[in-house]
């Protein structure tokens, strides 16, 4: 009776140091790092033009799409925007998930995101502020880089949003064309100046450009998977940058992720074009699923060493019951 009860408080020992071990290994690899540090922004500037604060509930679908690598403090892991189109489920761009400088994508692992919700302060947790770990990343099968074609991809979050929560809410999903002239807003937190999070929630109204005059704006590589936006009276003030992944929001559903942009106008991917896609894909998540380890990381080594140590445990209670 007494062996078993040691046998099971060394057990429960030995997940704590490995849990302990677990939560180290990331505070420990990130110090290498340099702050500020948004490969994934410096390859693909999204600049959108004229943006001005806005309250949560304005935009309660916002996201923040954060590295933990980066996120030393508070804010500073922001790569990207996205929104929450279902209780678990994020609509981000597919290149915010990509390592840097390859030919190829080649994306990263779930662990290594989270996603905050629920406040325009990306640097600050309010009491309404919800985050989550990254459960299962299902880019676009075709996206493609040069350029960035099926820019789309969805995150499954390691948790549920709470029905009815004050400042998160999901959006629908656009199923219709959107017309030119239709005024969308687009919101994100974005970069003022290389390596400067803007630290609240920003919005900007623009107008649909016809994909007509938007490919000939860009030599004919807009394909009927992308939703064009700008305003071009306003192209020299409040650039703010790194609003890629954010929703461009028309009639109130959400029509286009911030994709790409060389200057004016702003290139979206069209959500409509990929409806389908996007609800087949949210078929296949099991939503009574949850497995993240209780949002702690456990890299290879911390297995290891967890198992040698219930090893090492089994070993000694045997010794003592034969003792
Ligand atoms: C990616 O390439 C750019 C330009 O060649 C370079 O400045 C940058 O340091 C590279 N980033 C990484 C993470 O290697
Ligand atoms: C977006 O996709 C839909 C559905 O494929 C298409 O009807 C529409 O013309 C595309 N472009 C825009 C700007 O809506
Ligand atoms: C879009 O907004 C502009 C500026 O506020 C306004 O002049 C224009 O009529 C609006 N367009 C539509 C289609 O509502
Ligand atoms: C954009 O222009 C190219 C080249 O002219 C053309 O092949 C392509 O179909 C056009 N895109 C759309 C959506 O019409
Ligand atoms: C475009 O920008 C100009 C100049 O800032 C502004 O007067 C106009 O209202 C803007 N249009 C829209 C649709 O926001
Ligand atoms: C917008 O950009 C064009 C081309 O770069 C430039 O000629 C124009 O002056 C700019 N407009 C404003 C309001 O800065
Ligand atoms: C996604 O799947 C869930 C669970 O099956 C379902 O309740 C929800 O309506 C779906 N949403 C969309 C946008 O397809």
């Amino acid at each position: 009776m007494k062996m078993w009860q040691n046998f099971w408080l060394q057990t429960i020992g030995c997940l704590f140091v490995t849990l302990l071990l677990a939560h180290s290994s990331y505070a420990g690899s990130v110090s290498v790092h340099s702050k500020n540090t948004h490969p994934v922004l410096t390859e693909y500037d999204s600049k959108i033009f004229g943006g001005s604060p806005v309250a949560i509930t304005s935009a309660p679908w916002q996201v923040s799409v954060r590295l933990l690598l980066f996120e030393i403090q508070l804010g500073q892991g922001h790569i990207c925007g996205g929104a929450v189109i279902t209780s678990r489920l994020i609509i981000t761009a597919a290149h915010c998930l990509i390592y840097p400088n390859t030919t190829q994508p080649i994306y990263r692992l779930p662990s290594e995101f989270t996603v905050v919700m629920g406040s325009i302060y990306l640097e600050e947790v309010t009491p309404y502020t919800l985050q989550y770990n990254v459960q299962q990343l299902v880019p676009h099968p075709e996206f493609s880089l040069t350029p960035l074609q099926n820019d789309l991809a969805l995150l499954f979050i390691d948790g549920k949003i709470p029905a009815n929560y004050p400042t998160v809410a999901s959006i629908a999903i656009n199923q219709m064309a959107v017309d030119a002239g239709v005024n969308c807003s687009v919101t994100g937190w974005s970069i003022v100046a290389k390596g400067v999070n803007w630290p609240v929630l920003l919005a900007a109204v623009l107008p649909v450009i016809s994909t007509q005059q938007c490919n000939s704006s860009y030599s004919g590589q807009i394909s009927a998977g992308m939703i064009c936006a700008g305003n071009q009276s306003n192209n020299g003030t409040n650039a703010f940058q790194g609003g890629s992944g954010g929703p461009l929001v028309c009639n109130g559903k959400l029509s286009g992720i911030v994709s790409w942009d060389s200057g004016y106008p702003e290139v979206c991917t069209n959500l409509s074009a990929y409806y389908n896609w996007i609800t087949m894909t949210n078929s296949t998540f099991n939503y009574d699923y949850y497995g993240g380890a209780m949002g702690l990381h456990l890299g290879a080594q911390q297995m290891v060493l967890g198992i040698l140590c219930l090893l090492v445990t089994l070993f000694l209670s045997q010794a003592a019951f034969i003792k």
